[in-house]
């Protein structure tokens, strides 16, 4: 839904490649899913706290080839919020997607990778998190913002009831992940979900442990303050042992902080990150995008493949309209007919199939 277009024209022009060959396989070929998979598992190993995220749909692909016979990818993805958290060894394949009745959230990527060695490594990804906000139901429970005073309590006070019940542990609140509220009879009731990891405690501070194999709990808890059930997944994380290795995410608990300072209610993947400075995907997504559209004897079609077959030729087809398109949130495949007046017949190369919804 976003103008692919528009990015690879930016590639093209950032590469300052004179020659690109531009391949535009199908969303759901191999290739594609290749380069998915490779780009999820990247994004979520990224991101230090909050969630991680499943690929839900391929939006678009383009395969950029220079003279060199390099490949540069560029993905575009649908991923949602999975209810694993970031160290919860479970793998992603494992994870359950939070429903839209529970608050999906939803993260939009564009991720530029290439093969080296055989393998598909990311060189850049922009991404953007969103509620999805659609299919919430009256009486469903809704998001609370990560600072909420109320909800923090509740956190708290469910963990001192979880530490009640480890013998010689005390276990420190490290990061609320999710907190929701239901109103029903007798007032509201709390959901949340947050991470611990067994502290030092001294007299009535409690800090999480910094070095050596840590065990953490996951732990979910509902209630009120008063009366509440929790429950932890406990599991052992060896913690920084080489400053260098990066397979441990290294978090702190400043970003709890962090999260009390916005009143945002989820966490939201890494939006930006281009190590190398390519510049591939520089272009910022707007809801509101101009998308070239070339008419052709009364039907419209996307410039993108007529632009990306040949840029050396002078052939290239000039767009002969420029159409402003607003981008529903939601995905829909249907090609902006904003010139037609005869049908459209379109073989859909992308978007491809839709895995959870
Ligand atoms: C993940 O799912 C597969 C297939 O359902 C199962 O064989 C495997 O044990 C699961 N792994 C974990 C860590 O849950
Ligand atoms: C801690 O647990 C004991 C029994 O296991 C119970 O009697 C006591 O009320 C609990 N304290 C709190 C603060 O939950
Ligand atoms: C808890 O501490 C007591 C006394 O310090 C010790 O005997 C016991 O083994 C400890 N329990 C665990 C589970 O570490
Ligand atoms: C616990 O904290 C005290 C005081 O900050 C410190 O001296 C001690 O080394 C800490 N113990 C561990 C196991 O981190
Ligand atoms: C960590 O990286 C630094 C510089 O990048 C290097 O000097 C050091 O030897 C590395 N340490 C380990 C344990 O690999
Ligand atoms: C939560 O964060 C928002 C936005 O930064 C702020 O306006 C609000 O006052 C904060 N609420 C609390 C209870 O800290
Ligand atoms: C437009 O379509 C008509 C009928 O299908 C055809 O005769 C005509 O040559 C087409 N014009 C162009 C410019 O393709």
């Amino acid at each position: 839904m976003k103008p692919l277009s528009l990015t690879v024209v930016v590639v093209l022009l950032a590469l300052g490649y004179a020659q690109v060959n531009v391949l535009e396989p199908e969303c759901d070929s191999p290739e594609a899913e290749e380069a998915a998979l490779a780009a999820q598992d990247y994004l979520n190993a990224q991101h230090s706290h909050g969630y991680k995220y499943a690929l839900n749909r391929i939006e678009d692909i383009k395969i950029l080839t220079n003279t060199e016979g390099d490949n540069t990818y560029v993905v575009e993805l649908d991923l949602l919020e999975t209810d694993c958290h970031v160290l919860d060894p479970t793998p992603v394949a494992n994870c359950t997607v939070r429903p839209k009745v529970l608050t999906a959230v939803e993260g939009d990527c564009d991720v530029a990778l290439k093969r080296v060695g055989g393998k598909l490594t990311v060189k850049a990804f922009k991404c953007k998190t969103e509620e999805s906000t659609e299919d919430l139901c009256l009486g469903c429970p809704s998001l609370l913002p990560l600072n909420h005073t109320t909800a923090l309590d509740f956190v708290r006070a469910s963990l001192a009831t979880f530490n009640n019940f480890t013998a010689n542990t005390t276990y420190a609140l490290l990061e609320v992940g999710r907190m929701s509220t239901q109103i029903v009879s007798g007032g509201p009731q709390y959901f949340a979900e947050y991470v611990v990891a067994e502290a030092n405690c001294t007299k009535d501070v409690c800090a999480p442990l910094t070095e050596g194999v840590i065990t953490h709990g996951i732990c979910s808890a509902k209630g009120v303050t008063a009366a509440h059930t929790v429950n932890c997944k406990t599991f052992s994380v060896p913690r920084l042992q080489d400053a260098n290795s990066t397979a441990v995410p290294s978090w702190s608990p400043a970003f709890h902080a962090h999260s009390r300072k916005h009143g945002l209610r989820h966490h939201k993947l890494t939006s930006y990150h281009d190590p190398h400075v390519l510049g591939l995907l520089s272009v910022s997504s707007e809801s509101n995008e101009v998308v070239p559209v070339v008419v052709l004897n009364g039907t419209a079609a996307p410039v993108a493949s007529t632009l990306a077959a040949d840029t050396s030729s002078a052939s290239v087809e000039v767009p002969l309209a420029v159409v402003k398109r607003d981008v529903p949130a939601s995905a829909d495949t249907t090609v902006p007919n904003v010139v037609a007046t005869e049908p459209v017949l379109l073989i859909p190369r992308c978007p491809g199939r839709v895995r959870f919804f």
